[in-house]
């Protein structure tokens, strides 16, 4: 058997196509441009990155990208002056704060100091809560572009067992959060679950956020199931070069799996797709507009997606 390979790719371009019509929509029958601020503070280079990446996909969407960079040194003082400047200015409806910060700074302060409309990144107290309340909220990227891909593979999620690798903030915690909202049945494993290979291997859909290279391997995969690798790791290449590896052993996995997602070209293209999303829909909300519906899976939309952006 060998896994149908979920195209992040393609199905992220096809969703920033549709973000950029509605954006192009919003422009000519309201006069509303989108812009959203990133914040970069220092000089990390996977965040400088991202950074361009995220730019030029706002840009490409038709959006206003104001890019903000700091330098490592400054004070959390300064930071937060900044994110009251954003907040209070019109022309910018979302606003991102690239972590991690340097130490000087509280993360959680900054996050807690953007204001939960405008939090494209939905790390604000106040989206977090909302999420995990099934109320609608602005929910982190990544997240939402796992649900998105694991449901171009099966087209409902309900009443799956969903094994979720990590307990980030960022990823573990939101995904799982979204897989309940599609009424899977959810097991949340981390650094300290015993026999992970074999929690693992109960997983109609599990994904992958762990951040250690090619950690999932074959052997822990139910046969047939829909695998998201949201690991994004460098590691020795061909030439002294280096190369780019999720968090599950692909070629032996994709025998296994029913359906997988390549690293990269996976969930990486979603993470930026749902921030475009996420700008999109914090822009209508902000501005009383409803938000667009833009068929994100076929006839059965992520149960989320359909009841975004926030109250
Ligand atoms: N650093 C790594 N991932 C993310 C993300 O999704 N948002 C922000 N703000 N920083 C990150």
């Amino acid at each position: 058997m060998s896994a149908t390979i979920i195209d992040g790719k393609a199905i992220a371009a096809e969703l920033r196509g549709r973000i950029a019509g509605e954006v192009a929509r919003l422009k000519a029958a309201h006069g509303i441009m989108p812009g959203l601020a990133v914040v970069l503070v220092g000089k990390n280079p996977a965040s400088e990155v991202y950074v361009r990446n995220k730019s030029k996909a706002v840009t490409d969407a038709g959006m206003n990208p104001v890019d903000r960079y700091l330098p490592e040194s400054v004070s959390e003082a300064e930071l937060l002056a900044l994110i009251d400047a954003l907040n209070a200015d019109p022309a910018v409806n979302g606003i991102l704060v690239q972590l991690p910060l340097p130490p000087q700074i509280d993360s959680q302060k900054v996050i807690a100091a953007i204001d939960p409309a405008k939090d494209v990144d939905g790390f604000h107290p106040l989206n977090v809560g909302k999420l995990g309340s099934g109320l609608p909220a602005l929910v982190p990227c990544t997240p939402l572009g796992c649900i998105i891909l694991a449901k171009k593979a099966k087209a409902s999620l309900a009443g799956l067992d969903a094994v979720v690798i990590g307990r980030s903030n960022i990823v573990g915690k939101p995904v799982a959060q979204l897989l309940l909202a599609e009424n899977a049945t959810v097991t949340i494993a981390h650094s300290r679950t015993r026999d992970l290979a074999a929690v693992c291997r109960r997983a109609d859909v599990l994904i992958a956020a762990i951040g250690k290279p090619e950690f999932v391997r074959a052997g822990w995969i139910k046969p047939g199931a829909t695998v998201i690798d949201v690991g994004i790791n460098r590691v020795p290449g061909d030439a002294g070069k280096t190369k780019i590896v999720g968090d599950v052993a692909f070629a032996e996995a994709s025998a296994v799996a029913g359906a997988i997602t390549p690293v990269p070209g996976g969930v990486g293209p979603m993470t930026i797709a749902c921030l475009i999303l996420n700008t999109l829909r914090a822009t209508c909300a902000q501005n009383d507009v409803p938000a667009p519906n833009l068929d994100l899976s076929g006839s059965n939309q992520p149960h989320q997606l359909s009841r975004l952006p926030p109250a």
